[in-house]
């Protein structure tokens, strides 16, 4: 019999979803906690997990995907919102719902997810994944990226301090989770800090805590994110964007294993592993006076460099196959109908300099995926840049007048696509589409606004990208 744990905030529902799947003739387990799920899971194997997309979900959601790759996980969120569903897939989730939804749909997709589990694990070919098993998530076997899982390993049996240094969608926060799961802190939290994301005067309260009326808007306590790791992992995402006043702070942290909330003089001493990621050089930085010699080398205890997708374009085709399959397989009609690549199609993606790294290429094949209707995807399917590797700039005589298409109308819909490109470039996160578009984040948070990028459904935004003021 198909067995299913049931984890979620809301007692009530989680008790509503497990006796509907008694009555379809599933075994479903109930269970309180992220952590007692955790350790279920590792006790027994479960064809699926049901959550929410609480950040307890997200947890579990997370370790299932980096710890049990096998088990399928469904959520039912509170909302119905496509940035949650699409964040949710991304994540790993085998599909998302909201509470709403009908629930003999869910009921059909927990039995494909039981299928599908079966499949995969047919599919699971051993060549394939028997180096990169532990860390599943991660993909690659060129031999640079052998050395990142070799690497991996070793540090996730220590407690020493790490810095990932990598381009921008290299991969660097997979690595960071695949550390924090394989060590021996993995039932305790992982917590991922953007430090480029948030304005310099709010990072210190975020990291470290603030005590009631350190400042105005303080109303109450609240604990930091150092204090939420306790006894797990942090993860200082863009660590070369922190402010210099603050890394004399985190220099401190890492020397003492303590620190104050910002309002207190108290020291609070915390357990917590440090893993650094960025995608500058520091070096430079160093030079440029922007970051300190000193906490540069306690960060960099265990260097791990991740190379860019150009240096390891032997890694394209397992990477272009997973993502095939993670879009193709995720519906049962669906399955026979899984999309590949023609020869010529896939001689372009090897020629293609891939700027943005493995997230570049996992945007492409979604797009491809849901825009082509036929199962082979063919080299005319390819965007512009990768057909000629040419810049995707639009000319001007590519713009098709028979349209009906203004001068004003123009400019605004180029506005659009360029906007869009960046985001997707960046997965949505404005601070950094606002650094390549070199335009303040509040500039562009207000045009995305405006333009309603963002109630966009994602093969709209992504449509809108591929170019819907050329002719052809
Ligand atoms: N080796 C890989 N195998 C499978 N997926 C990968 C791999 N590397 C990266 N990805 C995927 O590419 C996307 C970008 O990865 P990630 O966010 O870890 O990059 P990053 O180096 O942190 O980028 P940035 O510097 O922009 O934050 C994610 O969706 C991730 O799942
Ligand atoms: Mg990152």
């Amino acid at each position: 019999m198909s067995k299913i744990l049931v984890a979620m905030e809301d007692a009530k529902i989680t008790d509503y979803y497990a006796e509907m799947l008694e009555r379809h003739g599933y075994s479903s387990e109930v269970i309180s906690s992220v952590s007692d799920a955790e350790k279920r899971l590792s006790k027994e194997a479960f064809n699926a997990v049901l959550t929410d997309f609480s950040s307890q979900g997200k947890q579990l959601l997370e370790s299932v995907v980096l710890q049990h790759p096998e088990t399928r996980c469904i959520i039912i969120s509170k909302k119905a919102s496509v940035r949650d569903s699409v964040d949710a897939i991304k994540r790993g989730a085998f599909h998302y719902f909201s509470k709403s939804d009908d629930p003999k749909e869910i009921i059909t997709t927990v039995e494909s997810a039981v299928d599908e589990q079966a499949y995969a694990g047919l599919l699971r070919r051993k060549s394939d994944l028997s180096q990169t098993k532990k860390f599943s998530e991660i993909i690659g076997d060129s031999p640079a990226m052998m050395n990142v899982f070799r690497s991996i390993e070793k540090v996730s049996a220590t407690d020493s301090t790490v810095l990932v240094t990598g381009e921008s969608g290299t991969g660097k926060e997979l690595i960071a989770r695949a550390i924090h799961y394989n060590s021996d802190r993995h039932s305790k939290p992982l917590v991922i800090i953007n430090c480029g994301a948030i304005p310099g005067e709010l990072l210190e309260s975020e990291l470290f805590g603030h005590e009631k009326g350190a400042f105005t808007g303080a109303h109450r306590t609240r604990i930091g994110r150092f204090e939420m790791a306790d006894g797990g992992t942090i993860f200082l995402d863009e660590i070369g964007d922190m402010s210099p006043d603050l890394q004399v702070k985190l220099l401190r942290v890492l020397q003492e294993h303590n620190f104050e909330r910002v309002g207190s003089t108290k020291s609070v001493k915390v357990d917590v592993r440090i893993i650094a990621a960025t995608n500058k050089n520091l070096h430079n930085s160093i030079e440029e006076g922007k970051f300190r010699e000193d906490l540069f080398y306690r960060l960099n205890v265990i260097p791990i460099h991740v190379p860019a997708l150009r240096e390891r374009k032997s890694d394209i085709s397992l990477l272009k196959d997973c993502f095939l399959k993670r879009m193709g397989g995720r519906r049962r009609q669906d399955r026979k109908r899984m999309k590949s690549f023609s020869d010529e199609a896939m001689d372009l993606m090897l020629k293609y300099n891939w700027p943005g790294n493995i997230r570049e290429l996992e945007n492409l094949i979604e797009r491809m995926s849901v825009l082509v209707e036929e199962d082979v995807i063919q080299a005319s399917d390819l965007p512009e840049k990768i057909r000629g590797d040419i810049p995707r700039e639009r000319s001007v005589t590519q713009v098709s007048f028979d349209s009906g298409i203004g001068f004003n109308e123009a400019i605004e819909q180029y506005q659009k696509d360029l906007i869009l490109h960046a985001l997707n470039q960046t997965n949505w996160v404005k601070a950094k589409a606002a650094d390549l578009l070199k335009m303040n984040r509040t500039t562009l948070v207000e045009k995305i606004k405006k333009m309603k990028l963002e109630s966009m459904t994602v093969s709209e935004q992504q449509k809108g990208e591929s170019g819907s003021l050329l002719s052809s």
